[in-house]
């Protein structure tokens, strides 16, 4: 009897002591959130739609909600007025960024802009991004190459509807991205079947998208990183020798025609804005390195081509889902593109009935529904509560979209309730925010708003469109994370019919 009295008192005490340690701990003074399991944490939270999960816990803890997964701490924003006061107020001490393990891989979070920690780096690379590249007299140069990307696209649609094919949107959505980026980067037609590297980037680039998205056991247990157990590093490897060797070959060959100044008929792509750079070479680099030209040029199509594609899938889904809206739409290109016309960007300004179609869009399904992580540079205090340095901040702009507190009936698709109203999506209303704000708000907006609205409307204008009959309404509405982005879970598959005779 003894000995069994001695041995449960070991057992419990071992257990109490394996439980003390192996139990979260969170810091003092810390969001409320739940308790977590030992080891773990939190990470159950984060598992499937966490995005739509953490609304539940809005009601339980508040607007700002405090995790702990693994070794990490995270809060998580739930409302709109806590967003304000984050990107007003704390801007700055959260303006660095949480690095994934994945994206240590060949060294791409170095040459990285948007994992780059608040510094001059990232400075540098946001200046040229934002002043020669994406701003607005540049994007006019570059709306040529757009219209003939699109017009590819009008070209294989007709095509397909002529044979009675059903058209697979969302591939057709990410290639027409994929190839307005190929050629405002670096001009090349990267729907060329001719060019194997083409085919090969694409393919990488997916890659790297889904491999991005894999929840990884050693962003919460970083030691864990060098063994990779779920063989994340070792495919992320292999998709970035891929894509980083193709888009050298591509850098090379601008290089060697640049020094043998081969004359060029094109715009000034954004490879040339990155080959021109001259810094002052003190606090400023001197000129780009090789490295950090192969990482933006990867970024831009990491950051670009599926954003806009599934943004523009869900508009026609939910227009399908909404007969009455996509003929407010048709009506109103009838009415100021002409019905024999075809769509130009110019246009865009005068089409409020699309713009609020895409900004309703943009409130239900943000692509990016927690915004890209931000961490915080050193310890802080943030409503009160004390966040230590290196605490990661997911801003759910999914929930801030559809939370009622802010939108009447907020899961109805209604882009009415944007007419009149000055609401937009630039990071000064906190209530909808698809594209972030603050200082490391999406440097590629401007090109983003005017892709979302020149192929949705050149869509919508050429074409009478209905869904396959095999697809019910039902099937529309699902998401799912497959990819970085919140897409739809079924692939959106429809009829197109061509509408108008446009001139060419
Ligand atoms: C519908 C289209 C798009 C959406 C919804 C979107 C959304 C976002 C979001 C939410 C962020 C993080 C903002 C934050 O932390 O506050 C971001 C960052 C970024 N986006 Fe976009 N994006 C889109 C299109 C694009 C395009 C077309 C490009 C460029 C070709 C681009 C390039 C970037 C870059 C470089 C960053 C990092 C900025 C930084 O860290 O300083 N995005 N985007």
């Amino acid at each position: 009897m003894e000995i069994s009295w001695s041995f449960l008192s070991w057992t419990v005490l071992t257990l109490s002591l394996l439980i003390h340690f192996l139990w979260p701990k969170r810091p003092r003074n810390f969001p409320p959130g739940p308790r977590g399991w030992p080891m773990i944490g939190n990470m159950l939270e984060l598992s499937k739609f966490p995005h739509r999960e953490m609304v539940a816990l809005k009601e339980k803890y508040g607007p700002v909600v405090g995790l702990r997964v693994g070794a990490s701490n995270i809060i998580v924003i739930l409302s709109a007025d806590v967003a304000a006061n984050f990107f007003k107020n704390h801007d700055a001490e959260f303006a660095d960024r949480f690095v994934p393990d994945v994206t240590k891989c060949r060294d791409f979070h170095k040459g990285s802009l948007s994992l780059a920690p608040y510094g001059t780096p990232w400075r540098v690379l946001r200046r040229i991004g934002t002043m020669e590249m994406l701003v607005g007299r540049r994007l006019n140069v570059t709306a040529p190459i757009r219209r003939k990307c699109v017009d590819q696209m009008l070209f294989q649609i007709e095509n397909e509807a002529r044979n009675l094919k059903p058209i697979h949107v969302p591939q057709l959505l990410f290639y027409t991205s994929f190839n307005i980026l190929g050629n405002m980067i670096f001009s090349r037609n990267l729907l060329d079947p001719s060019c194997k590297d083409v085919s090969g980037l694409c393919k990488a680039i997916k890659g790297m998208l889904e491999l991005s998205a894999v929840p990884n056991l050693a962003d919460a247990y970083p030691w864990l990183g060098r063994l990779d157990l779920q063989g994340l590093r070792c495919r992320m490897n292999n998709a970035l020798d891929e894509a980083i060797g193709i888009a050298s070959r591509f850098v090379q060959e601008r290089k060697e025609e640049r020094q043998m100044r081969v004359e060029q008929n094109r715009p000034k792509d954004f490879l040339d804005v990155l080959l021109d750079y001259e810094g002052d070479g003190k606090e400023e680099p001197a000129d780009f390195s090789e490295h950090t030209i192969n990482i933006f040029i990867l970024e831009l199509f990491v950051g670009g081509a599926d954003t806009t594609s599934v943004t523009i899938d869900w508009v026609m889904s939910e227009l399908l889902c909404k007969p009455e809206c996509m003929a407010k739409v048709k009506d109103e290109l009838n009415r100021v593109v002409g019905p024999n016309n075809k769509l130009e960007e110019s246009h865009i300004d005068e089409l409020h009935y699309l713009q609020a179609v895409v900004k309703e869009t943009l409130r239900l399904h943000p692509p990016v529904p927690f915004l890209v992580p931000r961490k915080a540079i050193k310890d802080t205090k943030f409503m009160g509560y004390d966040i230590p340095k290196d605490t990661e901040v997911f801003v759910n702009a999914w929930a801030i979209g559809r939370d009622e507190d802010n939108w009447a009936e907020p899961n109805c698709f209604n882009p009415e309730r944007f007419l009149g109203s000055k609401m937009d999506y630039k990071g000064q209303h906190y209530e909808f925010i698809p594209f972030g704000s603050g200082r490391r708000m999406c440097m590629g907006l401007p090109l983003a708003h005017r892709m979302l609205h020149f192929i949705s409307g050149s869509l919508l204008h050429c074409f009478d469109w209905e869904l396959e009959k095999s697809v019910t309404r039902d099937m529309m509405d699902v998401e799912k994370m497959r990819v970085l982005t919140l897409r739809k879970a079924e692939d959106l598959q429809v009829m197109a019919k061509k509408r108008t005779t446009l001139k060419k």
